[in-house]
C-alpha cells in the first residue's frame, strides 16, 4: 500500500464517521423532533384545564354560583379517593354528551386531583 494510498483510506474513514456521527445532523434531528411532537401530542389530547372550562364549569356554575369548585371539595362530595374520579368524570362527560377517550377521561382525572382533590 503506498503512502498516498494510506492517506486516502484514513480520509475516507473519517468521512465515514463524520457522516453517521455528525453532530449538527445530529441536533437539527432533534430540533426537528422537538417542532413536530409537541403539537401532534397537544392535538390528540386537549388541555383537560381548557376541556373543564368549555364543558364542566359553566354547569356547575348554575349549580353552585358563587363557587362552582366547591362542588369538589364541599362536605358531601361524591368523590372519596382517587380511583373514584376518573368513573365520575365519565358520567358527567358522557352527561354532557362528549365522547372522550380513556385518556381524555384520565387526564381530566389527574388535572381534577391536582387542582382539588389532592387524594
Ligand atoms: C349538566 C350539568 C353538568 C355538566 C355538563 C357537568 N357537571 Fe359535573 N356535576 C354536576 C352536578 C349537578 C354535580 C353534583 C351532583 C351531586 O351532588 O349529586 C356534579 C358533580 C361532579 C363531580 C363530583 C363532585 C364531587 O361531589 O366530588 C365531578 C367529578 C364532576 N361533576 C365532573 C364533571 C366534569 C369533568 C364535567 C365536564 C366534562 C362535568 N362534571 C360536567 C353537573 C354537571
Amino acid at each position: 500500500m503506498s503512502a498516498a494510498h494510506a492517506i486516502s483510506q484514513t480520509v475516507n474513514d473519517d468521512s465515514k464517521t463524520m457522516n453517521t456521527l455528525n453532530p449538527v445532523r445530529i441536533r437539527l434531528r432533534a430540533v426537528l423532533l422537538a417542532l413536530c411532537l409537541p403539537p401532534v401530542a397537544a392535538a390528540a389530547e386537549p388541555a383537560p384545564a381548557d376541556q373543564h372550562q368549555t364543558y364542566c364549569v359553566p354547569c356547575h356554575q348554575s349549580a353552585l354560583p358563587n363557587a362552582p369548585d366547591a362542588l369538589y371539595t364541599r362536605p358531601q362530595r361524591l368523590v372519596r379517593s382517587y380511583a373514584q374520579i376518573a368513573p365520575e368524570v365519565r358520567k358527567w362527560a358522557t352527561a354532557a354528551g362528549l365522547r372522550w377517550s380513556d385518556a381524555e377521561v384520565a387526564n381530566m382525572a389527574a388535572y381534577l386531583n391536582a387542582q382539588y382533590y389532592r387524594y
